[in-house]
């Protein structure tokens, strides 16, 4: 009895120190990367399980991933891992949260369950709400995220994790030059309490921006290497002499500049989305395979100089790109469907300078088949140990 347990410990204890030496030769194997964000969508019916996904953020040195919603899947198959998550409330549930008691059994049910194991730094209340031009939604946005903080301090959470919401870049009535910035007049009625909000909270302002929109609209005013990134004689702001080299940057400065027209300096701008898409339709001027490549890829290499803006140089920009996947179920255009850094399969759509990959679900049970024919092989060596050690006595 006692050798039989005896073996069936050895063998799993070698099967667990065999899975951690495939885990750590996975963790040490020396793959280019550099610490970025992505949002991570599943508007899909195609894509891989989220352990599968986590091996590829791993092998992509992803170091955090804000998703639309708080799927549990995703941040249990995250278990144990670094990467810092930003979860989102969904725009249909902002009435609710506006209820704080509400608020606090979302937080209940979808972030505490998760916090000791996944680092959860940012719950988002919903995404462009001002887009959509709904005065209810439009009024309800800074009470639910007001509520949501409030949760979150009852239950001693506010300081591990905070409330913000993301932006389309159309909240803007004016981004040129970058200084000028500013908020549609309609908004800021609901825009002014939103800042005091962050200010006095400390959370980041998050802005979705697309250079690919703006050079869509007009692509024979636009330079196109100017939003690629690419070597370009770039613009100077007439007001403050400061010369940009890629719109993305001037983008955000004009976040800055609206945010400081409505007296805040001390709020922090954070891109929660850019991308590129690498396909489109005929109209879609600009979508295509090496204009994503050299914006993702021009991109990723900004990113690893940890740069700041022309007008914020000392404060790197913390950016998320969309997305990981191509997403098979997005209505509108085509290039609604491909932002992808990745099929849904796993391969790259381009080579945006990436080295990761998806593991294959082959390898998944092989490892598992591996597993088993070594415990079979430490079964038969104990057995042949003890036939030895019996013969012996
Ligand atoms: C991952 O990113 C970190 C932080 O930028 C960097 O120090 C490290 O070398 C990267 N690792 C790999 C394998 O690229
Ligand atoms: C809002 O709360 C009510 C009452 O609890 C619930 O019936 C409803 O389903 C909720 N709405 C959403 C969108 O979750
Ligand atoms: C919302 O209102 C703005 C400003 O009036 C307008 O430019 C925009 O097209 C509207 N958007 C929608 C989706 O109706």
């Amino acid at each position: 009895m006692a050798n039989i347990s005896t073996m069936f410990s050895a063998s799993s204890s070698f099967f667990i120190a065999l899975s951690l030496l495939l885990t750590l030769s996975d963790i040490c194997l020396p793959i280019r990367g550099s610490e970025f964000g992505i949002n991570y969508g599943q508007i899909a019916n195609n894509l891989p399980s989220p352990t599968r996904v986590a091996g590829l953020i791993n092998s992509l040195n992803v170091s955090r991933i804000k998703l639309y919603d708080a799927d549990p899947n995703v941040l249990s198959a995250f278990s144990g891992s670094d990467v810092e998550f930003i979860i989102g409330l969904k725009n249909e549930d902002l009435g609710n949260m506006t209820d704080i008691s509400q608020a606090q059994s979302w937080i209940q049910q979808n972030v505490v369950p998760y916090l000791s194991q996944t680092k959860i730094s940012t719950i988002t209340v919903g995404n462009e709400i001002f887009t959509n031009n709904d005065t209810q939604q439009n009024q309800n946005l800074v009470p639910a995220m007001k509520s949501v903080y409030n949760a979150l301090v009852n239950l001693g959470l506010d300081q591990k994790v905070s409330v913000t919401s993301a932006h389309s870049f159309n909240i803007l009535s004016n981004s040129y030059p970058p200084s000028s910035g500013a908020f549609r007049e309609d908004l800021i009625p609901y825009i002014q309490p939103l800042l005091s909000f962050h200010a006095q909270v400390k959370s980041p302002f998050l802005i979705n921006a697309y250079p690919f929109f703006a050079y869509k609209g007009s692509p024979s005013e636009i330079s196109l290497n100017y939003v690629l990134f690419q070597p370009n004689a770039g613009m100077v702001d007439p007001n403050t002499n400061l010369h940009y080299d890629n719109m993305l940057y001037a983008q955000v400065d004009a976040v800055y500049a609206a945010i400081k027209a409505l007296g805040h300096s001390d709020i922090e701008v954070k891109i929660s989305e850019t991308g590129w898409p690498s396909k489109g339709d005929a109209d879609e001027v600009g979508a295509s395979l090496e204009n994503a490549m050299l914006y993702n890829g021009n991109l990723l290499k900004r990113m690893e100089m940890k740069e700041g803006t022309p007008a914020k140089p000392s404060v790197p920009i913390d950016i998320y790109v969309f997305a990981l996947f191509n997403e098979n179920m997005k209505p509108g255009p085509t290039s609604e469907r491909n932002y992808g850094l990745y099929y849904p399969d796993g391969t790259p759509v381009y080579d945006a300078g990436l080295q990761g990959r998806l593991p294959k679900m082959v390898v998944e049970s092989a490892s598992k088949s591996n597993g088993l024919f070594v415990g079979y092989l430490v079964y038969v060596i104990t057995c042949l140990v003890l036939v030895f050690e019996i013969s012996r006595w």
